[in-house]
């Protein structure tokens, strides 16, 4: 089947997720993250198709539909997922766009790898693009397929977002293969960033790097291209969270998690991929902290953290939730009671349904990254408050912190810091978290994540001097 498409998304992963049923067969479902909901709008009205990985090694796929998307999966071999994803992406990369909070490798053999999967998903990206259609690239795992694409089909409007943070140059600089990097990303008409802090460090990165002339956002190529380079922070689908927030089903079940937990006066919550840029080690040695320090009693709070399992063959990652687990037993060993533990702790990923609910049933919610290009949990739980009651604590590294003002802002490495944003969260009165919830949840009511989609869409159909077709807005109703 071949689809000529004129608006394609190429990801990492697809947008579905392959689950075995108790039979033993598979079937698609659909991926919980608000990406699919605010692409879904305008992948139908433009026909859209979507690359991506389907995830594990099971070989070549045939293109298909689910639910009316276009789905084209894109097979990854056990090397390609040891040197390309586990390696360069997570291994080299990810470390490197995060401030080093982890210690880089840099081995060649990944970047060839690297350039090799890029190139195929560049090759299928020419493939099923209608002439002068849009394309738009995602994350960190694919940044050389704008070049790469562009010289298969110039006719293409091309764009490319990054849903991490752009590290400042000085990190940057460590890369052996930056420069191929920025010049992957100069394929594209339009390079998306978080926040402003990021393009303004790819600009300058450019100019210095590759010798190319810039002014403001904007970067001329030699060839008579130009390239901008913006900030479009993302966003949730609020709307959808505050209607599952609001369901009897999920309040039922907040009820419930409440009483299972023994109904303490205040319930903190932290929910995080288990990756060492989270921040989840010293924000528990915080809270343990205030027991010890008898500021309040297990009887009283208890802290529910949630660690989703993540990139689990990755080494550093491993050694994380060794460490979290012996965290997590000594500080339940030494503060909790039978029937109160200090932390509640659970290694494993939820349905939207249950995190709604866990939402609802926390007073206090602490996103600690050391860096994180947004944070979109910190964003969900603001969605959930409608009834403009709870408080976040919120890290100062998060890109959500730009938007969420309101938040208790803390810096992670300091732990005092902490200690005291928690304690100032847990003793905070009503009107306090009313007026802080109140001010966040307009902020994101506004800026949902359809209006981050509508805002890089358009600013890709009026960037570049390409003479692709623009990209149809989605139909009403
Ligand atoms: C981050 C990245 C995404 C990635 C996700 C989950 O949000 O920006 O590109 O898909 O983490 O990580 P995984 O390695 O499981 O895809």
């Amino acid at each position: 089947m071949s689809h000529s498409a004129n608006l394609v998304i190429v990801a990492n992963r697809l947008p579905v997720d392959r689950v075995t049923l108790d039979d033993g067969t598979t079937e698609w479902r659909r991926s919980p993250g608000g990406l699919v909901s605010a692409l879904d709008p305008v992948m139908r009205a433009n026909d859209g198709t979507w690359i991506g990985w389907p995830g594990g090694t099971d070989g070549d796929m045939e293109p298909f539909e689910d639910d009316g998307l276009h789905l084209v999966p894109m097979s990854l071999t056990q090397d390609d997922v040891e040197e390309f994803y586990e390696g360069m992406s997570n291994g080299t990369l990810w470390p490197i766009y995060h401030d080093v909070v982890a210690k880089p490798e840099f081995h060649r053999e990944w970047w060839d790898r690297y350039v090799s999967v890029n190139q195929r998903f560049a090759e299928k990206a020419a493939e099923v693009a209608a002439r002068e259609a849009t394309v738009w690239v995602h994350d960190y795992q694919l940044q050389l397929v704008p070049q790469m694409l562009r010289e298969l089909r110039p006719d293409l409007r091309i764009g490319f977002y990054l849903h991490i943070p752009f590290p400042p140059q000085e990190l940057f600089q460590q890369l052996p293969w930056r420069r191929q990097i920025l010049e992957g990303l100069l394929g594209a008409d339009l390079v998306g960033f978080q926040l402003a802090g990021g393009a303004a460090n790819f600009v300058r990165l450019v100019r210095q790097r590759v010798g190319h002339k810039t002014h403001r956002d904007l970067i001329y190529l030699p060839d008579g291209r130009t390239v901008r380079a913006a900030a479009f922070p993302i966003s949730i689908d609020t709307a959808g969270f505050e209607e599952l927030a609001r369901s009897e089903g999920v309040q039922e079940r907040a009820k419930e998690i409440r009483e299972a937990l023994g109904n303490p006066r205040k319930v903190f919550l932290g929910i995080d991929r288990l990756d060492y840029t989270k921040g989840i080690y010293a924000r528990l040695r915080a809270y343990a902290e205030l027991l010890q320090d008898g500021h309040f009693d297990v009887e009283d709070a208890v802290f529910v953290q949630v660690a989703t399992p993540s990139r689990e063959r990755v080494e550093q990652y491993r050694i994380l939730r060794d460490e979290i687990d012996r965290l997590v037993g000594r500080i339940n060993g030494d503060l909790g009671r039978i029937g109160s533990p200090a932390i509640s702790y659970m290694h494993s990923s939820f349905p939207r349904e249950e995190m709604a609910a866990l939402y609802r049933a926390a007073d206090i919610m602490v996103v600690t990254p050391y860096r994180d290009g947004m944070n979109l949990v910190a964003k969900e739980y603001v969605a959930c408050r409608y009834d403009d009651q709870g408080a976040l604590v919120l890290s100062e590294f998060a890109g959500a912190s730009d938007e969420l003002r309101q938040a208790w802002l803390v810096n992670p490495y300091d732990i005092n810091g902490m200690k005291s944003a928690l304690l100032q969260a847990y003793r905070a009165t009503e009107r306090e978290t009313t007026r802080r919830m109140r001010a966040m949840r307009k902020t994101i009511i506004t800026h949902d994540v359809a209006a981050w989609a509508r805002g890089f869409l358009e600013g890709l159909a009026g960037a570049g001097s390409s003479h692709a077709k623009q990209v149809r807005p989605p139909r009403k109703g």
